[in-house]
C-alpha cells in the first residue's frame, strides 16, 4: 500500500452558512472560515471540507450549483476563496471543496439553454423525455419518486416534457450520457485544483447513471422511492474512471464520493478500491441508521444497537483492509446530531467523549462535523414552520400523507432524522445568537447555547473539545501514531449488547480499546493482557482489581497491551 497525505490527515466538514458570520447579515460566509482557522489548527486538524459556496439560488443551501466557478454573494468572493484557500495551506491545513456532479440549478446558463428548445446545443445537458398518456391524462415517463419527495420528474412547458431530478425541481440532472457534460466537468475540477485545492468530496457520486425506464412496481406510493433506478449503476464507474484518468490521477488530490446508503460494500469497494483508478475513499452511511431513526416518534433516549452498530463498523474495516481506504465520520450535514441519536443526555461529557474515542481509534481518515467537538445537539422542533430544509418539509408531507389524523406524530418524525439539526449555527459563546453572528441568523439557534459552546468548552481541561484534541495529537504526534493510523484493525465481543472493543495492532504495538455503551456499570476482563500504558480515557481514575476493569457509564478506555501468551 502506498502511503498518502490523506491517510495521515484529520478532517473537518464546515457547512459555511452556519459556520460563522464575519459580515453580520446573518449567514455564515468564508470570512468566517477563514477567521476560525486558527482555531481548527488548535484543535489540531489538518484537512477542511467546505460545503458548497458556489454561486446558487439556495433551493439546497448550495447544492443547487448555478455557477461552479463563482461565489455565491452571500458567502463571499473568488478574492475571499483565494485568502482563505492561502491562509489554510500556511497553517498546515489542506482544502477540499464539494463538486456536484449530478446536477446543477434549474438556473444554470446549461439549463435556461436547454429547456429552450428541442434543438437547442445544450437540450442533451439533461435528461429529457415526453409524458405518457394514461385515462386522457398526460403523466410522467414512470412512477419513480425523488429523494426530496414526489416525483422524479418535472413538466416542463416550453418544450412539453419532463426532465429528470431525482433530488428537488430546481436541481435538474446531469445527463452523463453525453461526453459534453464530461468535458465540462473535467475543466471545472482542473480549474480548481489549479487554482489549489486538494481535492473533492463528490456529491451523490453513484447517481450519474439510470436504469431503464420501468415502472417501479409492487408499491401502494404514487411515486415510490426506489433508488436501484439511479444509483450503482455500471456506468457511474466508467465515468469515474475517466475523471481519474484525466484529472485526479494528475494531482496529489484526495476524492471522497458520496455513495450514501445505497451502497452495498462490495460496491463500495468498485469505486474506492485502490487497483481501481476511480476514488480515494467513500462515505457510506450505515452506521447512522442503526437506531432506525425513521420510526421513533419518543424524544426519550433513544437505545443504540450495539451489536448492530459495531457489526456495521467492523464490515467496512474489515472489507477496506488491505484494498482501500475510508474516512471515519460520526455525521455530515444531512444527518442528526451524534449527541442526539448515539449520545446520552444524562452523561453528555462521558458519552461523547466515549463516542470520540470509538470512532478516532479506528482505520482511516477522521472527520469531525463543525459543533460536534463540543457536543451539539439536535434541534427541539415544535412546529413545521419551524423546517428550512427542503427536504425535512417532504418527509413530513409523506408522514402527514399516511396519517392524516396525527401531524404530531407527524413533526416527530421529521424531525429526528431532519437535515436542519446539524445546520443550526455554530455555537461559539454565550452571547446572542451564540456569537454566530450578530444580526438574527437564517436560521434558529440551538436553544442550548448557553451550556453547549466553545468558550465554556475552551475553559475547561476537561471538555469534550480537549478530548478531541488529544485523540487528535495521538494520531499526530504520539509514538502510538503509526498503529492508530495503519494498524490492523481486529472487533472484539461482537456479541456484547453494551461494549464496542476492538483492537490495533502493528509490529509488536497493540492497542486495547474499550467503550462502554451503557449508563450501567460493567466489567471487563483484561486477564489475556499485560497492560503497558493507559493511552486515553474519558475518566481520570480506572478501577481495576484482579484484572478486571470495572467500568462507570460510557467509560471509554484506550490500553497499551501486551497479549499474555
Ligand atoms: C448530498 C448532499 O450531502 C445533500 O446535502 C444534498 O441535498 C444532495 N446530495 C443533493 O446535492
Amino acid at each position: 500500500m502506498d502511503k498518502k497525505w490523506w491517510m495521515e490527515s484529520i478532517g473537518y466538514q464546515i457547512y459555511p452558512k452556519s459556520f460563522f458570520d464575519s459580515n453580520d447579515d446573518g449567514i455564515g460566509d468564508l470570512n468566517g472560515i477563514y477567521q476560525k482557522l486558527e482555531y481548527l489548527k488548535d484543535l489540531g486538524v489538518n484537512l477542511i471540507w467546505i460545503c458548497p459556496f458556489y454561486d446558487s439560488p439556495m433551493d439546497d443551501n448550495g447544492y443547487d450549483v448555478r455557477n461552479f466557478f463563482d461565489v455565491a454573494k452571500e458567502f463571499g468572493t473568488m478574492d475571499d476563496v483565494n485568502k482563505l484557500i492561502e491562509k489554510a495551506h500556511q497553517l498546515g491545513i489542506k482544502v477540499i471543496l464539494d463538486f456536484v456532479l449530478n446536477h446543477t440549478s434549474d438556473e444554470h446558463p446549461w439549463f435556461i439553454e436547454s429547456r429552450s428548445s428541442v434543438d437547442n446545443p445544450y437540450r442533451d445537458y439533461y435528461i429529457w423525455h415526453e409524458g405518457r398518456q394514461k385515462d386522457g391524462q398526460k403523466i410522467e415517463p414512470t412512477n419513480w419518486g425523488s429523494f426530496f419527495g414526489g416525483s422524479c420528474w418535472k413538466y416542463d412547458e416550453p418544450t412539453d416534457s419532463y426532465y429528470m431530478k431525482i433530488f428537488s425541481d430546481k436541481m435538474p440532472d446531469l445527463n452523463w450520457k453525453n461526453e459534453k457534460v464530461h468535458d465540462e466537468m473535467i475543466q471545472i475540477a482542473k480549474k480548481w485544483l489549479d487554482k489549489g485545492i486538494d481535492g473533492f468530496r463528490i456529491d451523490a457520486v453513484s447517481h450519474l447513471d439510470r436504469a431503464e425506464y420501468e415502472d417501479v412496481k409492487g408499491s401502494t406510493d404514487r411515486y415510490p422511492l426506489d433508488w436501484h433506478k439511479f444509483s450503482n449503476l455500471p456506468k457511474v464507474h466508467d465515468y469515474l474512471k475517466k475523471l481519474n484518468q484525466e484529472v485526479f490521477s494528475k494531482y496529489d488530490c484526495l476524492t471522497i464520493g458520496e455513495v450514501g446508503g445505497a451502497a452495498s460494500i462490495d460496491q463500495g469497494i468498485k469505486y474506492a478500491s485502490f487497483d481501481r483508478d476511480e476514488l480515494s475513499m467513500v462515505f457510506n452511511f450505515d452506521h447512522n441508521w442503526c437506531n432506525n431513526l425513521h420510526e421513533v416518534t419518543s424524544t426519550k433516549q433513544l437505545k443504540t444497537n450495539v451489536v448492530l452498530l459495531k457489526s456495521v463498523f467492523n464490515k467496512w474495516q474489515e472489507s477496506f483492509k488491505d484494498i482501500g481506504w475510508l474516512p471515519l465520520n460520526w455525521l455530515n450535514h444531512d444527518q442528526p446530531r451524534l449527541m442526539s441519536q448515539y449520545g446520552d443526555y444524562k452523561f453528555p461529557k462521558a458519552s461523547g467523549k466515549m463516542l470520540a474515542t470509538a470512532l478516532h481509534m479506528m482505520r482511516g481518515t477522521p472527520f469531525i462535523y463543525q459543533g460536534e467537538e463540543i457536543g451539539m445537539t439536535n434541534f427541539p422542533f415544535e412546529d413545521v414552520s419551524q423546517f428550512n430544509d427542503i427536504s425535512s418539509v417532504g418527509t413530513y408531507r409523506y408522514h402527514l400523507e399516511k396519517e392524516p389524523d396525527d401531524p404530531v406524530k407527524a413533526l416527530k418524525k421529521a424531525a429526528l432524522r431532519s437535515r436542519d439539526n446539524p445546520r443550526t449555527p455554530m455555537q461559539w459563546s454565550n452571547d446572542i445568537y451564540a456569537g454566530f453572528s450578530t444580526e438574527k441568523p437564517w436560521m434558529m439557534v440551538n436553544p442550548n447555547y448557553k451550556t453547549i459552546n466553545v468558550e465554556k468548552n475552551l475553559k475547561d481541561q476537561d471538555s469534550l473539545w480537549y478530548h478531541y484534541q488529544r485523540l487528535i495529537d495521538l494520531r499526530k504526534n504520539s509514538k502510538y501514531r503509526d498503529v492508530i493510523i495503519y494498524g490492523e484493525y481486529q472487533l472484539l465481543d461482537p456479541d456484547d449488547q453494551n461494549l464496542y472493543t476492538y483492537k490495533r495492532i502493528l509490529k509488536d504495538q497493540t492497542l486495547l480499546i474499550i467503550n462502554s455503551f451503557s449508563r450501567k456499570k460493567l466489567k471487563y476482563d483484561l486477564s489475556s493482557y499485560e497492560m503497558i500504558n493507559k493511552v486515553i480515557s474519558n475518566y481520570q481514575k480506572q478501577s481495576i482489581k484482579n484484572q478486571t476493569i470495572y467500568l462507570k457509564p460510557y467509560e471509554s478506555i484506550v490500553f497499551e497491551v501486551k497479549e499474555k501468551l
